[in-house]
C-alpha cells in the first residue's frame, strides 16, 4: 500500500459513547472480523482488558477497505479512555492524521469529548463529527448538531448519524474517513524513522511495539535504535494488527504495525519515542515526554519479613506497567517499603487492586499526594513526593516559595447545577476562568484547581451532587505557588511520619481536626491510653483520647470453657495480625490509612 492509499485514524469518545462498538463495525464491515463471532470475540478481549486494567489496549487494528475501485488500508489507532493517560492519548493520536469524533445523541457533548476533541485539534488533525445512539428514543440530532457546531466551530452540514448497535448509517463513516483523513506524508525513500505510540508485555515474545512507520521501511531482521536511550535493536518479528498480529515481510513508509525487538520490559518502550536504522540518526520527533507521574503513596509490608515477597510482585507488575514508578523507602513507623508513583488515581486504584491479586499478603498504602515543589533562596528546587519529607517548620529560613501542580478542569452539566458546581469548586480553591452555555440546558465551565483538591473525594461529590449529570476531565497545567503546611498525626505525643500530610493554610486546622476525629474511630483500644494528636507546622490543634481496655480477655469467662477460652484467644490473635505497631507501641489498622485517604 503506498501512502496515498493508507489513512491512520483514531475513534475520540467520551466514556461510553460507543468507541468499542463503533470499532467493532468497521472490523465486521471491512470483514477484518466475521459478524457471528466478531461480537463475542471482541467483548472477550475486552473483558481481558477489564480484568488486566486499563493498560493493555487491544483496540489497535488494520482493515481492507475497498472504496471506488481502489484497496485502501485503514490503520484505526485506540487511545487510552481515561484522562490519567492523556500523555499517551496525544502520542497515540500523533500516530493519525484524522479522527471520528464520536457523541452520544442522547447525552450530548460531555467533559471528555471536549477535551479530547482539543488534543485532536492541537495535534493537528482532521476531526469528523459523528453522532451515534441515533435509534434510541431519547436521541436529539438536531441539538447535538448544535452543541457541536457552537462548541467546536466544526461544519456539520454533512454529519453522519449512525447506530453503531444497530449498524445504521455505519457504512458511511469509512468513506468519510477516506476522504478527509489526508494520506499520511510519508517519504518512502527516506530513512527508517518510526513512531513508537504503546506496547505491551507479551509472556512468550517479551515487549510488543506499536510503530507508526513515518518515513523508509522496516523489515525483519533490520537494526534500530531507540532516540532516547540510545539502545540498539534487533527487528525480530513483525506485522499488521489484523486484527490480531499477523506478521509481514516489511512495514512501509505510512504504515502502522508491530514490532519485537527483544525488549525486556516495557519500561524500554517509552511512548512517544523515535527510532532510527543504526548508523543513520533522524530529527526525533517533537513532543517527547516520559510518561509523569502525578499520584504518589507509600505502600508497605504489614509483615516486614514480607519486603522481599512485596517487592517481587512489584516486579512482575510492572514489567507491563512502565507507567508506574518504584522506589525504595523508609518510614519511621512502617519500617522498609517502596514510594510508588501513578499517572493518576485511576490507575493507582487498578494497581493496587493487581498488586493485592498478585501479592497474597496484606499491604500498607499510605493516602496519596501530589509532588510539591520547595523554592529555596538560592534558587534550587526540590521536589516533594512524600509529606514526611516536606520542611516542618513554618518561615523555614531558607525556603523561598511551595509550589503545587494545578490543572485546567472543564465541567458540563445541566444550567441547574450552576449554583452547586461553583460551590463545589469554590470549595476545592478553585478559580473560574469562564462558562459557556453549549446549548439553552448546559453548561461547560472551565476552572483551574490545585491537583491535590481533585485527588480526593471531588469526583464523587461532582456526581452526587449533580445526581451523576455533570462530567469532569482536566488537563496539567504546571506548578503555582501556594501556602502550604504539613499536618502531622501524634500517637502518645510521638509524630508518625506515614500519617503527614500537607494541605492548604485555610484547610489546616479543620483537616487537622477532622483526621484526628477519625483515626479515633477506627483505632481499636489497647492495654494503656492512647492520645491522638494533629499539628499544623508542629502547633497542635487538637487532642483525642482512647480510653484503655483491660488486659485479660478471657476474665470473662471465669476459668469456665476452655474451647471458648481459646477462640477468644485465637481471635484476639487474628485481630492482631491486621495492625501495624508504630510508635510507641501503638497500633494502627491499615483502615486508619483508607479512612483519611477519602479526602479533606
Ligand atoms: P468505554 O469502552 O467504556 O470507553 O466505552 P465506549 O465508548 O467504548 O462505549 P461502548 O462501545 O462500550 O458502548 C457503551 C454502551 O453503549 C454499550 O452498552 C453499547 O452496547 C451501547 N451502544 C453503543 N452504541 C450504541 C448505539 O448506537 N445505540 C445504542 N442503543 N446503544 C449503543
Amino acid at each position: 500500500f503506498p501512502p496515498e492509499r493508507v489513512r491512520n485514524f483514531s475513534i475520540i469518545a467520551h466514556i461510553d459513547h460507543g468507541k468499542s462498538t463503533l470499532a467493532d463495525r468497521l472490523l465486521e464491515l471491512t470483514g477484518t472480523i466475521s459478524k457471528d463471532s466478531s461480537n463475542k470475540q471482541v467483548l472477550d478481549k475486552l473483558k481481558v482488558e477489564r480484568e488486566r486494567g486499563i493498560t493493555v489496549k487491544a483496540q489497535t487494528a488494520s482493515m481492507i477497505y475497498n472504496y471506488k475501485g481502489e484497496d485502501y488500508l485503514l490503520n484505526l489507532i485506540d487511545t487510552p479512555g481515561h484522562v490519567d493517560f492523556s500523555y499517551e492519548v496525544s502520542r497515540s493520536l500523533a500516530a493519525c492524521q484524522g479522527t471520528v469524533l464520536l457523541v452520544d445523541c442522547c447525552q450530548g457533548i460531555q467533559a471528555q469529548t471536549v477535551a479530547n476533541f482539543f488534543m485532536a485539534f492541537g495535534e493537528g488533525l482532521s476531526i469528523i463529527p459523528v453522532l451515534n445512539k441515533i435509534d434510541l428514543p431519547g436521541a436529539d440530532i438536531e441539538k447535538t448538531a448544535r452543541q457541536i457546531e457552537t462548541t467546536f466551530e466544526l461544519d456539520i452540514s454533512n454529519m453522519l448519524s449512525i447506530s453503531a448497535k444497530t449498524g445504521i448509517g455505519v457504512a458511511g463513516v469509512l468513506p468519510q474517513i477516506i476522504e478527509q483523513v489526508p494520506a499520511p506524508t510519508a517519504d518512502a525513500t527516506a530513512p527508517f524513522r518510526g513512531l513508537l505510540f504503546d506496547s505491551w508485555y507479551d509472556q512468550y515474545v517479551g515487549v510488543v511495539c506499536l510503530v507508526a512507520i513515518r518515513d523508509g521501511n522496516l523489515r525483519k531482521g533490520d537494526r534500530i535504535v531507540s532516540a532516547h536511550t540510545g539502545n540498539t535493536y534487533e527487528v525480530t518479528d513483525l506485522g499488521i494488527m489484523f486484527p490480531h498480529q499477523t506478521a509481514t515481510t516489511s512495514l512501509e513508509a505510512g504504515q502502522v504495525g508491530y514490532v519485537v525487538l527483544g525488549m525486556k520490559t516495557t519500561r524500554d518502550a517509552h511512548i512517544g519515542d523515535t527510532f532510527y536504522r543504526e548508523h543513520h540518526p533522524v530529527a526525533a520527533f517533537p513532543g517527547f515526554e516520559p510518561a509523569k507521574s502525578m499520584v504518589f503513596a507509600g505502600c508497605y509490608p504489614m509483615d516486614a519479613a514480607d519486603y522481599t515477597k512485596l517487592q517481587e510482585a512489584l516486579d512482575r507488575l510492572t514489567l507491563n506497567d512502565a507507567s508506574v514508578s518504584v522506589a525504595r523507602e523508609a518510614s519511621v513507623a512502617l519500617g522498609q517499603g517502596f514510594r510508588l508513583g501513578f499517572l493518576g488515581t485511576l490507575h493507582m486504584d487498578v494497581f493496587r487492586e493487581r498488586l493485592q491479586e498478585e501479592y497474597d499478603s496484606t499491604v500498607i498504602n499510605t493516602a496519596p499526594t501530589v509532588p510539591y515543589i520547595v523554592r529555596y533562596h538560592n534558587g534550587e528546587e526540590k521536589t516533594i513526593r512524600n509529606p514526611a519529607q516536606f520542611p516542618d517548620v513554618d518561615q523555614h529560613p531558607h525556603v523561598a516559595a511551595f509550589l503545587e501542580p494545578t490543572v485546567a478542569g472543564t465541567l458540563i452539566f445541566p444550567a441547574e447545577y450552576l449554583g452547586a458546581m461553583m460551590d463545589l469548586c469554590g470549595a476545592h480553591r478553585g478559580l473560574l476562568h469562564d462558562y459557556t452555555y453549549i446549548d439553552e440546558r448546559r453548561v461547560m465551565m472551565k476552572y483551574t484547581l490545585p491537583m491535590s483538591e481533585i485527588l480526593t473525594d471531588f469526583y464523587d461529590q461532582l456526581k452526587s451532587r449533580t445526581s451523576g449529570y455533570a462530567s469532569f476531565d482536566y488537563e496539567e497545567t504546571g506548578y503555582e505557588p501556594a501556602d502550604l503546611v504539613k499536618i502531622n498525626i501524634l500517637l502518645n505525643a510521638k509524630p508518625v511520619d506515614a500519617l503527614a500530610t500537607i494541605v492548604h493554610r485555610s484547610h489546616a486546622d479543620r483537616v487537622a481536626k477532622d483526621w484526628a476525629k477519625r483515626l479515633k474511630t477506627v483505632m481499636n483500644r489497647q492495654l494503656f491510653e492512647i492520645t491522638i494528636q494533629a499539628a499544623v507546622n508542629n502547633r497542635i490543634v487538637c487532642r483525642e483520647s482512647i480510653s484503655p481496655v483491660r488486659k485479660d480477655v478471657t476474665a470473662k469467662c471465669y476459668g469456665g470453657d476452655i474451647t471458648r477460652k481459646m477462640k477468644l484467644l485465637d481471635r484476639q490473635k487474628a485481630g492482631k495480625k491486621k495492625l501495624k505497631t508504630v510508635a510507641g507501641g501503638v497500633q494502627l489498622p491499615q483502615e486508619a490509612f483508607l479512612t483519611l485517604m477519602k479526602g479533606h
